[in-house]
């Protein structure tokens, strides 16, 4: 059953379509003549999304991100925008879609992303901006800008050496090669490989283990894993700190308690 709000979400977007089940979101990027091409309106979308409306969802516990066609996740920025782009115009483009991933990145719950076909630039970008990645075996992800002239603009550079390392991920940039899905397990782009048309099962499925976590707990993992790649933070402090806050969480009594008493804890998120 759908709340007043939770009915809301169906409404809102010109590019997503919205499902919203047992605590679980799954958003698909929906468009699919494009090949899911991320333009402004996507963008827009996508703010609205991550920035309020599913902030406001009760007992929500993941989400999925997925494209549209099953050809798809995301084929990249859409380049048709990019005519007569100038400097000014371009730093603007790239830096709202850096803070629109961040968004995704620092999101307080897991948003896995279910990638079936096509992962390009941008759409590549967006997938390494999510916590977690799920690959139909039809995948393929890859940086081609350097094949437009231009390279990439929403994160690409950062996070693909925080996932394959940097002699594997200049190779990638610098050549634009794709790799398929089996290669992307390998070098740890991705975490799991399924069949095609499975991948938003296999992403359920991995949320619903998580939402039978503490949800504070899974919040600050998120916050903390973050913290390492923050130059401004220092991710052990930090750890320290969110390690120390959370003995005050009924949560804590809960599961501590649970383990003694040999029972499954059932956590409140308080
Ligand atoms: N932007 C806009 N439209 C796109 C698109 C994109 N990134 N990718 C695909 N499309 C459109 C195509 O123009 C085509 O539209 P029409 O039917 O109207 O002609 C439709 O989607 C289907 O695409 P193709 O006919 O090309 O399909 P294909 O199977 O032959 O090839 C593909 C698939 C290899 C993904 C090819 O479409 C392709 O190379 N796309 C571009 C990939 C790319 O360069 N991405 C990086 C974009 S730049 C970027 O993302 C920068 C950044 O970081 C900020």
């Amino acid at each position: 059953m759908y709340t007043k709000k939770q009915s809301i979400i169906q409404m809102t977007y010109k590019t997503l379509l919205t499902e919203y089940t047992d605590g679980i979101l799954t958003v698909t990027l929906n468009r699919p003549k494009a090949l899911n091409a991320l333009n402004a309106q996507l963008f827009t979308d996508l703010r609205q999304l991550f920035l309020e409306d599913a902030t406001m969802l009760d007992g929500l516990r993941g989400v999925i991100l997925t494209g549209a066609g099953g050809k798809a996740f995301v084929a990249g920025a859409d380049i048709t925008e990019f005519d007569g782009l100038d400097a000014q115009a371009a730093m603007d483009l790239a830096q709202r879609g850096q803070d629109i991933f961040f968004l995704i990145e620092r999101f307080r719950v897991p948003v896995i992303a279910a990638v079936s076909g096509y992962a390009l630039g941008g759409g590549c970008e967006l997938a390494m901006a999510c916590h977690i990645r799920v690959a139909s075996e039809r995948a393929k992800f890859g940086q081609p800008e350097v094949n437009l002239g231009l390279i990439p603009g929403y994160g690409g550079t950062q996070r693909l050496i925080q996932y394959i390392g940097k002699g594997r991920a200049l190779e990638l940039l610098v050549t634009a090669d794709m790799i398929d899905a089996h290669k992307a397990l390998e070098w740890g782009l991705v975490t799991h490989v399924v069949t095609h048309g499975e991948e938003v099962n296999a992403a359920r499925e991995i949320l619903q283990k998580i939402a039978t976590k503490a949800p504070i707990a899974v919040a600050k993992v998120i916050e903390t894993v973050n913290a390492y790649f923050d130059k401004k933070q220092d991710g052990f402090a930090q750890e320290v700190m969110k390690f120390a806050s959370m003995v005050n969480t009924e949560d804590f009594k809960e599961g501590a308690t649970a383990f003694v008493e040999k029972r499954k804890a059932v956590f409140t998120g308080k």
